[in-house]
């Protein structure tokens, strides 16, 4: 047999490093050292060699057989160190502590939200992050040439609508897209809440991330009026943030509800400062149309939160970008 001595070497010592245990490393001690090793029948095979072949293979095999020697040495030497390390072991030291986990301040604020309304008879519902066209913006009167509409504003998907050709799937912008997947489903009475992320393309600063968190609410029946609206979100007020705050209902625009208001609130004892917490309104009767309920035969509100912002307001957090930095010396305050 015709000896690669450089090859046998490498092997080797690739085997020899990866033993796993000392059982191992003697396998490959007496497979290569051994009586009848591979040193040896190298060895014996020195005889064959021409002689002018001889010097040259000679010191070869000399520098394998050493350097796999010191190879077994070095790692019988690092087990040893190990079981050293293991006996070392001071068992009467202290333990690592496993600290408990618990709820983000977003989903704390979530749930708080959610479980105020539920007592009220609301259900709390959720809807997809990917949404369609016609549920983002269609079902909602926001008309073709919206500004809510164009790139800006949206985050569009390059998957096409699978049930509208050449409309693409987008990742909804609020939520609420899920009104219009439950008044589908459903028949008046209703009362929903909806939570979850939405995404918008906006600049990332103290107050804007391009996902947050929105809660979605929806009452549909015979007979709600404006004043059903005022009162439901007065409570609402008072329960989370406590009955020192003043609130009002400022008159805006949006295009799935009519009459449309933003809510501010202010504290009694603080700045006269207003802080915008959420949108509001009657459900426009497009949007009534457009899921298919009778002209006429039900009225309903809607209003739309933002989580993060309450989650700062309530907590005195002062830049949104601490909610999603992870760190733990923010997260484990609250
Ligand atoms: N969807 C609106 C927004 O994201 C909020 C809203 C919800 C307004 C429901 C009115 C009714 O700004």
């Amino acid at each position: 047999m015709d000896w690669n001595l450089e090859e046998t070497e490498k092997k080797a010592l690739i085997e020899i490093k990866n033993a796993v245990d000392e059982k191992e490393l003697e396998v490959f001690r007496i497979k290569y050292l051994g009586r009848k090793g591979v040193v040896q029948e190298i060895f014996s095979y020195l005889g064959k060699v021409p002689k002018e072949d001889k010097p040259l293979f000679g010191q070869k095999a000399n520098s394998l057989r050493n350097n796999i020697t010191k190879a077994i040495e070095t790692k019988k030497q690092s087990f040893i160190e190990k079981t050293k390390d293991f006996l070392n072991l001071d068992v009467t030291l202290p333990g690592v502590a496993v600290s408990l986990g618990h709820k983000h301040l977003i989903t704390q604020t979530i749930d708080e939200i959610c479980s105020l309304f539920e007592t009220l008879g609301f259900v709390i519902q959720e809807g997809p992050e990917i949404e369609t066209e016609a549920h983002n913006f269609e079902g909602l009167n926001i008309p073709e040439d919206h500004p809510s509409r164009d790139g800006f504003d949206t985050f569009y998907l390059e998957a096409e609508d699978p049930y509208e050709k050449n409309k693409n799937l987008l990742l909804r912008s609020h939520t609420s897209p899920g009104q219009i997947r439950i008044m589908k489903e459903h028949k008046p009475p209703l009362a929903v809440v909806i939570p979850g992320r939405v995404y918008r393309p906006d600049a990332v600063d103290a107050s804007h991330s391009f996902m947050f968190h929105q809660i979605e609410g929806l009452l549909v029946d015979k007979d709600i009026k404006f004043s059903d609206l005022k009162g439901l979100l007065t409570d609402f007020c008072q329960k989370f943030f406590g009955k020192n705050i003043n609130m009002r209902f400022r008159p805006h625009y949006f295009p799935f509800t009519e009459p449309s208001a933003e809510v501010d609130i202010s504290w009694k004892d603080g700045k006269k400062e207003w802080l915008e917490i959420m949108g509001c309104g009657m459900v426009h009767p497009k949007v009534f149309e457009f899921v298919g309920y009778k002209k006429g035969a039900y009225t309903g509100l809607a209003f739309g939160l933002g989580v993060e912002r309450i989650a700062m307001l309530k907590h005195g957090v002062s830049d949104i970008r601490t909610f999603y930095e992870n760190d733990n010396r923010f997260l484990k305050q609250f």
